[in-house]
């Protein structure tokens, strides 16, 4: 079973707040009574959203790559740039709405300016950033939010293969003049371009309710 890690870097994560829906008291006493009946203590919880948070980015993210992978069959690299502009994210929220998360891919060098990070990601991503830079290897994070009835599970995202740089590498060289055309048309503020394969891409970032991680054990 992997271990949970809770990083030090952003332990003062805990007060911070973002946009989303605050957890109400009713749930909160759900919550707790149903650990009680079930006897389950923090670090099991823990467990379960960090096995939970691997499971779903893993099934997102091989959803994302099949289909680009079908666009780009179908349609070449400049035709597949519709896909990702149109279907990434609903893909996303019909992954979300499954599992009663929140499932999101961010960047500080995104192309679609809906992926920044929010101020519960900016720390994550900073730390998995400034890893990169240094040659670590990170590994996925579970934080805990709105008194610990919130998990963020977040993962970095790297570059795997040269497929990925036919619309995020170096253009004129692996982006060609019609895909860059059709990115600069649709992202004009576009800052993901000009990544090697292995560079940090981004971060897997699910927001995972306590209640729904109870249910599952
Ligand atoms: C056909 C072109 C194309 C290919 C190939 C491609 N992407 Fe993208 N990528 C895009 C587009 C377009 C977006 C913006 C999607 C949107 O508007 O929601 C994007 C967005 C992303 C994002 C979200 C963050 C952001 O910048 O907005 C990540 C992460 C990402 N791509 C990773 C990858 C990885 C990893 C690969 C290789 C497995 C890959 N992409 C291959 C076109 C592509």
């Amino acid at each position: 079973m992997k271990k949970v890690v809770i990083s030090v870097l952003a332990s003062g994560l805990f007060l911070a707040c973002g946009p989303q829906e605050r957890v109400s008291k009713e749930t909160i006493e759900e919550v707790n009574e149903n650990m009680e009946i079930k006897k389950l203590t923090e670090v099991e919880i823990l467990d379960e959203a960090m096995i939970w948070g691997d499971s779903i980015t893993s099934e997102a993210q091989k959803q994302l790559i099949t289909n680009l992978q079908k666009a780009i069959e179908d349609k070449g690299v400049p035709g597949a740039i519709e896909f990702c502009n149109v279907q990434a994210l609903p893909i996303l929220s019909d992954l979300s709405q499954k599992y009663k998360v929140e499932i999101r891919r961010t960047s500080n060098r995104y192309r679609n300016p809906a992926d920044q990070p929010t101020e519960e990601e900016k720390p994550l991503l900073e730390a998995y950033e400034y890893n990169a830079e240094a040659g670590v290897k990170s590994d996925p994070n579970i934080q805990k939010f709105e008194g610990g009835e919130v998990f963020l599970y977040t993962k970095p995202i790297v570059i795997p293969n040269g497929m990925c740089l036919s619309c995020h590498g170096e253009p004129g060289k692996e982006i060609n003049k019609e895909t860059l055309e059709k990115l600069t048309k649709l992202y004009p503020n576009d800052r993901a371009t000009g990544h090697k394969v292995g560079d940090l891409r981004g971060m897997w970032s699910v927001r995972i309710p306590k209640k729904e991680v109870v249910k599952r054990l």
